[in-house]
């Protein structure tokens, strides 16, 4: 039973259209609609929420406080396969929407661009200590 439920899951999201858009930023809200349609049947999306109804997926909350957790890490965890999670194929820009919905957890709003691997490229960066309201 929880198999078949599991193949109509993978079904509708692999007939959702995968047209190769240039990347938008994610947005958090529509992100949270697809996580409720298509990844709370096993993994925790609430920010509150610690306990996900398969014990086995961490919660989204769990996964944005992962230290060294990015953009980038979740798009690469998102397309690979993993032993106990079905393979999920998604829009390119649902995915980034997900993305920034899982990492508006730690506070900040999804950037247009991922922060430069190299420190020299940072001095003119300005980092402000405050977070941004929700
Ligand atoms: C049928 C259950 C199921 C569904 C549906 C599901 N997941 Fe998962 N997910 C898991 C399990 C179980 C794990 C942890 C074990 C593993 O990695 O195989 C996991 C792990 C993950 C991880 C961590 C991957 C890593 O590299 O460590 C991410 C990110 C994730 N899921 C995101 C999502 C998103 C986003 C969705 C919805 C689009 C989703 N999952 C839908 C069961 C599910």
């Amino acid at each position: 039973m929880t198999r078949i439920l599991c193949l109509a899951i993978a079904a509708g999201i692999l007939l959702s259209p995968m047209a190769g858009h240039a990347r938008e930023p994610g947005d958090p809200q529509k992100g949270r609609v697809l996580a409720e349609r298509t990844c709370m049947s096993c993994h925790a999306i609430g920010r509150q929420q610690l306990r996900s109804p398969n014990p086995d997926a961490p919660a989204f909350r769990q996964l944005a406080r992962t230290p060294g957790m990015t953009a980038t890490a979740l798009r690469a965890g998102l397309q690979t396969s993993h032993r106990n999670m079905p393979n999920l194929v998604l829009h390119e820009q649902d995915r980034e929407d997900i993305i920034a919905y899982i990492l508006k957890f730690n506070g900040f709003p999804a950037g247009k661009a991922e922060m430069p691997a190299d420190p020299s490229l940072l001095t003119d960066t300005l980092f402000e200590s405050v977070k941004p309201k929700k």
